[in-house]
């Protein structure tokens, strides 16, 4: 099933998410589900507060669909090691066709569970340390626009609340 995505300016992608504590059924099929939104929305990650539910869970898929070994789910992550620095083009399906060069880390280490409630680590460069941040920031309320100068952020911001305004958002 393809959840429509939440935009900026919706509550729950503002507050920190809520832990997943069942490793059940309904889970493994929300997992398939947002995988299959954030295909269909050409995302290389997904969280669970851009489809409007505050749980702790991202999907992640830097090679977008070719390589089945890059599917990672992460539950409950956390980011428990930063080295270096990047800064390159960021976007979000929750403020389309908005884009801006982001600070990040250049190498990001974070641990989660997975599907069935196992530890793992993940340690990324490049494209997978950004979206590691990019997603784990979703679920503690935060977007990429916040690691953004004030005048950049506010830019975006005035140009989605015209769009509000014009219902076009
Ligand atoms: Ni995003």
């Amino acid at each position: 099933m393809i959840y429509p995505i939440v935009k900026y300016g919706q509550e729950v992608l503002d507050k920190p998410a809520q832990p997943v504590t069942a490793f059940d059924a309904p889970l493994q099929k929300l997992i398939e589900d947002m995988f299959e939104t954030m295909y269909a929305a050409n995302g290389v990650g997904l969280a669970a507060p851009q489809i409007g539910l505050s749980l702790r869970l991202c999907v992640i898929d830097v090679s977008s669909g070719q390589d089945p070994n890059a599917r990672l789910v992460l539950v409950n992550p956390e980011i428990i090691a930063r080295e270096g620095e990047q800064l390159e083009e960021e976007g979000c399906l929750s403020l389309p066709d908005f884009r801006a060069k982001t600070p990040r880390p250049a190498v990001v280490t974070a641990r989660a569970l997975d599907a069935q409630g196992q530890p793992v680590e993940i340690k990324g460069e490049g494209l997978l340390a950004r979206a590691l941040c990019h997603e784990i920031d979703h679920l503690n309320g935060k977007l990429f626009i916040s690691h953004l100068s004030r005048l950049k952020r506010d830019s975006i911001q005035r140009r989605v609340r015209k769009m509000m305004k014009a219902g076009q958002w």
